[in-house]
């Protein structure tokens, strides 16, 4: 399956992805998308010899389309991205565009919750469970169907950055392991072994 991924940023779900997935496998990562130029994640691709493209209008969706044929992308992987994805671009991979969520949805998502605010409002809530989900994604932002979740403890010594630390562990498990099921079945597909029992 062909696999384009999407950041904004570091690429640390990137990189584990490309870990995942070296040439040959069942997924690969043929297409790195960003809205910013400067995305440390971008220059880690390069270096692997993997197309990079940073969209001039992210909310263009002739633009992004037009990225995505030229390469024959099936699935389009979130990681780590902050922009809204165009209507069009859903509208055309329904069921194959997917996003991680640092926290387990539908609490702790939606517009504005990324990064250290979702950290933030989970320690403030007072549960005593995060983790991570992988979901569809469809025009409203984080409440596309579950495909999987993974849970983590939340310890009373916690700080946002303690808490995203050990969240982003289970991401780098969680995320392959949905792209693998995707790849298998032809669209992305609910997860349907506990992660522990995954190859
Ligand atoms: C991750 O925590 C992901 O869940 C969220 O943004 C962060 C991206 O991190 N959507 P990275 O760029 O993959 O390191």
């Amino acid at each position: 399956m062909r696999v384009a991924v999407c950041i904004s940023g570091r690429g640390s779900n990137l990189r584990a992805l490309l870990e995942a997935f070296p040439p040959g496998d069942e997924a690969q990562v043929v297409l790195v998308l960003s809205n910013r130029a400067e995305a440390p994640g971008l220059e880690h691709a390069r270096g692997l010899g993997i197309p990079t493209a940073v969209l001039t209008d992210p909310a263009n969706g002739d633009e992004w389309l037009t990225t995505l044929d030229r390469y024959a992308v099936e699935l389009i992987v979130l990681a780590g991205y902050v922009r809204l994805v165009p209507g069009p671009v859903i509208a055309r991979y329904r069921g194959r565009i997917i996003n991680i969520h640092p926290a387990l949805l539908p609490r702790f998502g939606g517009p504005g919750m990324y990064g250290r605010r979702v950290h933030q409002a989970v320690l403030a809530s007072g549960v005593s469970e995060s983790g991570a989900t992988v979901h569809l994604v469809d025009e409203v932002y984080d409440r596309g169907d579950i495909l999987a979740q993974d849970r983590v403890p939340v310890r009373p010594s916690d700080t946002p950055e303690t808490l995203a630390a050990r969240v982003l562990e289970v991401e780098h498990r969680l995320l392959p392991a949905v792209v693998r099921a995707a790849a298998r079945a032809g669209r992305a597909v609910p997860l349907a072994e506990p992660l522990e029992r995954l190859p």
